[in-house]
């Protein structure tokens, strides 16, 4: 939608993202083979990075070409400015596919297909959650409920899952659902 990548392109000035690699990542790295990544709604790739430095060809999506310009240049990143509305992610492909702060549920069943037999998926985004948590989205679509993201990948081999309380770039209570899960 063209209204996010006005939306993004504003907030990323206004909030820049860390640069260092998302915690879950970083631990759980050593579960995949080197080989091609997605990394969805990639940001100003911090995770992109990380995987590129460890030897991944990765493919990193966002709809911000602020963002994007953000991301670096390097032999084995492929930028690709796309709606993730729209854009549909090529089956059987992946040994790895990162997700994190985003959510949209038309893409979860293509990550699945998406990865490789032995592919692991590293997920990690907000859930709805009431009382003094704040939302940093106001559209509620694009937020997880509890325990949706381990009903949405039960049919991997689940390698971990957690949903716990966090705070945000802005110092506010968040909740948080994390995955990492492998394609048999
Ligand atoms: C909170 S940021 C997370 C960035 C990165 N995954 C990270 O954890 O640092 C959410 C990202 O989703 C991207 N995004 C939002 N809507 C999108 C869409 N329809 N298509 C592609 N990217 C989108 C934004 O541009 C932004 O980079």
């Amino acid at each position: 939608m063209l209204e996010d990548k006005e939306r993004w392109n504003k907030r990323f000035v206004e909030f820049p993202m860390p640069e260092h690699v998302t915690g879950i990542l970083e631990k759980y790295i050593d579960e995949v083979n080197v080989g091609e990544a997605l990394d969805v709604a990639c940001g100003t790739g911090r995770n992109t990075h990380f995987l590129a430095d460890r030897g991944f060809s990765v493919d990193a999506v966002d709809i911000s070409d602020y963002a994007l310009s953000k991301v670096k240049k390097h032999a084995a990143i492929n930028k690709i400015d796309a709606d993730l509305d729209k854009y549909n992610i090529m089956p059987n492909k992946y040994d790895l596919i990162v997700n994190t702060n985003f959510l949209n549920r038309r893409l979860t069943s293509q990550m699945k297909d998406g990865l490789k037999s032995g592919g692991v998926i590293v997920f990690e985004t907000f859930i709805l959650a009431h009382g003094d948590f704040k939302h940093e989205t106001t559209n509620l679509d694009y937020l997880l409920r509890k325990n949706e993201l381990l009903h949405t990948f039960i049919g991997l081999d689940v390698i971990y899952y957690e949903e716990r309380i966090d705070v945000n770039l802005r110092g506010e209570k968040v909740k948080l659902a994390s995955l990492v899960a492998k394609k048999a």
